[in-house]
């Protein structure tokens, strides 16, 4: 299948989700991960590895970011450091990474972002088994629905993919097992699951697509 007709940065894709990607797009991602060296908690960090990729690339065609640690703890028993934690892989590296990388690629004039939230995030009710972790994803959403207003006169979509439980080797497999028979499609997702809507979001078919946010999930219930 055809790739995507620019440079497609990936922050946290080192495994899981955002690896299947870089796998999907050959020769055309470039990865970042603590792993090799970037902390996207650090905007000093972000910042020096940006204008690393900028002088090889260019602005990005496509930003998707990927990272996002989970835990599963009522809020009330939550702990402090927790807490802090959840917010700062959710939320601090999508506002850091944003605040590096758009305003490249609005000059630029075109582009692609793409961030992660997680099934159940916009729905209008509790979520008990993960409130904080939920609270956090719920920012991601409301950032990329005013990005998406902010930066759509420079050709520039922001969608947000809400996957449901997707299996791969360092997933939270007790949680998934546990969960999986509320699944109707009957199975786990797996990271191609997504890769498929990425494609998607990065094809000229949805270039009108904006501000949304898309549930991979086989129909997860409750
Ligand atoms: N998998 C699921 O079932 C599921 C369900 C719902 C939502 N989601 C969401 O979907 C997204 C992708 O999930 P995933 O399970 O594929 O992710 P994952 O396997 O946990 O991978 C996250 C990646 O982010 C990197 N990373 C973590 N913290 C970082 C930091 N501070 N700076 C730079 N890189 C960092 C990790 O690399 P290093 O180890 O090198 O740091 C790793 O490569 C996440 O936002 C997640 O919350 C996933």
């Amino acid at each position: 299948m055809k790739g995507a007709p620019g440079p497609i940065l990936i922050v946290g894709g080192g495994q899981g989700i955002g690896r299947a990607t870089a796998d999907a797009f050959p020769g055309q991602t470039t990865v970042w991960t603590r792993t090799n060296g970037i902390d996207a908690t650090d905007p000093h960090s972000l910042r020096t590895a940006f204008t690393g990729f900028q002088q090889q690339h260019g602005a990005p065609f496509a930003l998707i970011h990927t990272i996002g640690d989970f835990a599963e703890q009522p809020l009330l028993g939550t702990d402090q450091a927790t807490f802090r934690h959840l917010f700062a892989s959710n939320v601090d590296t999508v506002f850091h990474t944003l605040q590096t990388v758009v305003p490249a690629m609005v000059a630029a004039g075109t582009g692609r972002v793409v961030l992660f939230a997680a099934a159940g995030v916009d729905r209008d009710r509790a979520m008990l088994r993960a409130p904080v972790y939920f609270a956090a994803k719920a920012a991601v959403v409301q950032f990329a629905r005013s990005l998406a207003a902010e930066v759509a006169k420079a050709n520039i979509t922001v969608n947000v993919i809400a996957p449901g439980l997707i299996h791969h080797p360092h997933s939270h497999q007790e949680s998934q097992t546990r969960l999986r028979p509320r699944v109707p499609a009957g199975r786990l997702g797996t990271p191609d699951d997504i890769v498929g809507l990425i494609r998607y979001l990065l094809s000229p078919a949805a270039s009108y697509v904006t501000g949304q946010v898309l549930t991979v999930d086989g129909g997860l219930q409750g």
